[in-house]
């Protein structure tokens, strides 16, 4: 048995977070045997008494539902909207992605600096290859991450080298679910990740819908993200509907599914996803770095729609989830003050509630992570503050504004299921 001592944060039902100035934390082969008062814990754990109080902070792992691996060294270098963008700076990084030599490379740096930001779970579209999608596998397995990884699938609009045939890009899918999917002990997750409707035929996101209700799995795409990605989409399928309607109506649009971006949607399309409890995946620094929109946050939420974050490297810089976060808050004031007087801000409650807990009840593992729950996998992170001496926060709100808006606290330490796969 592992005690842990500290500050703890726990997300707990409807957007709440529990508490804990002087916390303890009891771990027992990976999972989580006590979370709450150090007083209480002491009853049950004779041994805890051995642990002096520190300073430590304590918070469960963070999740990422929205990230592009083989776009990590593109981070902050491209310019432009959305479409430019892709063709310029992204696409050429993806074809030299398939070198295995750099997919490696890339791989493994991204997996450390995961790690050092605190991102225990992460959704990772890979480029269009089967053996640089297994590549990022080999190295998420050796990470220690919980992961789900997909082939970006693409069969029209995309330079030659990382285009496939639809019965290529299904073997593909076939041979890393065969592989790969639920390994570990469901620590490693295939995910069908059809890229966007610019770049699939219909008849591939059909194929995509179908091998992805076949095997259960998770789906993810991006949707209405950009004006002139609308158009685009447009031009190259010919339907009457609206975009949500194209992939509905393709079997995308499920309780299974992550939709990234989604800024520009009619109230039928929010209907369309609400009805099919899909879910929403924020990706506001990405938003904004590629100049895409403000996604009407408060108002999706008053729609009681599923909504969780993500970094979308490398529209997106950080690779940080908190950062995230804080992006996120920041972003519903600017649509406050921009676009709609009426809205609500984003709390810093609801922005670290989404970041663990939320985000791992979109992912449908919220029985598994998310909190630092008795029974939960003990995924989470142990900081160390900068100020000298244990401080008495007076509330949560004063202790999420140290963790999200400065830089006070450092991780020290990252762990999935009571392993520690990360120290400083
Ligand atoms: N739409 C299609 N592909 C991409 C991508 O790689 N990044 C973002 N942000 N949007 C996309
Ligand atoms: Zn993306």
């Amino acid at each position: 048995m592992e005690f842990y001592r500290g500050i703890i944060l726990n997300p707990i039902e409807n957007f709440n977070i529990e508490y804990f100035q002087d916390g303890l934390m009891a771990v027992d082969k990976g999972k989580i045997q006590f979370c709450g008062e150090y007083k209480i814990g002491l009853k049950n754990f004779q041994k805890a008494k051995e642990i002096t109080r520190t300073k430590q902070l304590i918070i469960p792992g963070l999740i990422d539902l929205h990230t592009h691996l083989p776009q990590f060294p593109a981070i902050g270098k491209g310019e432009g909207e959305l479409l430019p963008w892709l063709n310029n700076y992204i696409f050429p990084l993806e074809e030299k992605f398939n070198n295995p030599i750099f997919a490696r490379k890339v791989s493994k740096r991204f997996f450390k600096k995961l790690k050092e930001n605190g991102t225990t779970t992460a959704v990772i579209f890979s480029n269009s290859s089967f053996e640089s999608t297994d590549i990022i596998f080999q190295e998420a397995k050796k990470s220690g991450v919980r992961v789900f990884i997909g082939n970006s699938l693409m069969d029209i609009n995309a330079p030659h080298n990382l285009i496939y045939s639809i019965k290529t890009n299904i073997s593909n899918m076939n041979k890393l679910i065969e592989k790969w999917h639920f390994r570990d002990d469901g620590r490693l997750n295939f995910i069908v990740s059809p890229r966007y409707a610019g770049s699939c035929s219909t008849e591939l996101m059909k194929e995509a819908a179908k091998i992805t209700k076949q095997n259960d799995l998770f789906i993810q795409t991006h949707l209405a993200e950009n004006q002139d990605e609308i158009k685009f989409i447009r031009s190259t399928h010919s339907f009457k509907g609206s975009y949500t309607e194209l992939l509905f109506d393709c079997g995308i649009i499920n309780s299974k599914s992550l939709l990234a971006h989604c800024i520009y949607l009619n109230e039928k399309e929010l209907d369309i996803i609400k009805q099919n409890n899909a879910s929403i995946v924020h990706c506001p620094t990405s938003n904004r770095y590629l100049q895409s929109g403000i996604m009407p946050f408060k108002k999706y939420q008053n729609k009681n729609l599923k909504i969780g974050l993500g970094t979308d490297i490398a529209g997106g810089y950080n690779l940080s989830i908190l950062q995230e976060s804080k992006e996120a808050i920041e972003n519903s004031k600017y649509y406050r003050l921009y676009l709609d007087k009426t809205s609500q801000i984003l709390t810093k409650q609801e922005a670290f509630w989404i970041s663990t807990l939320g985000n791992a009840k979109i992912l449908k593992m919220d029985n598994i992570i998310g909190s630092l729950s008795v029974g939960k996998e003990a995924d989470f992170i142990l900081f160390n503050p900068e100020f000298n001496n244990i401080k008495e926060f007076k509330n949560t709100d004063e202790i999420l504004s140290e963790l999200i808006y400065s830089d006070s606290f450092k991780i020290k330490n990252v762990a999935v299921r009571g392993k520690m796969i990360y120290k400083s």
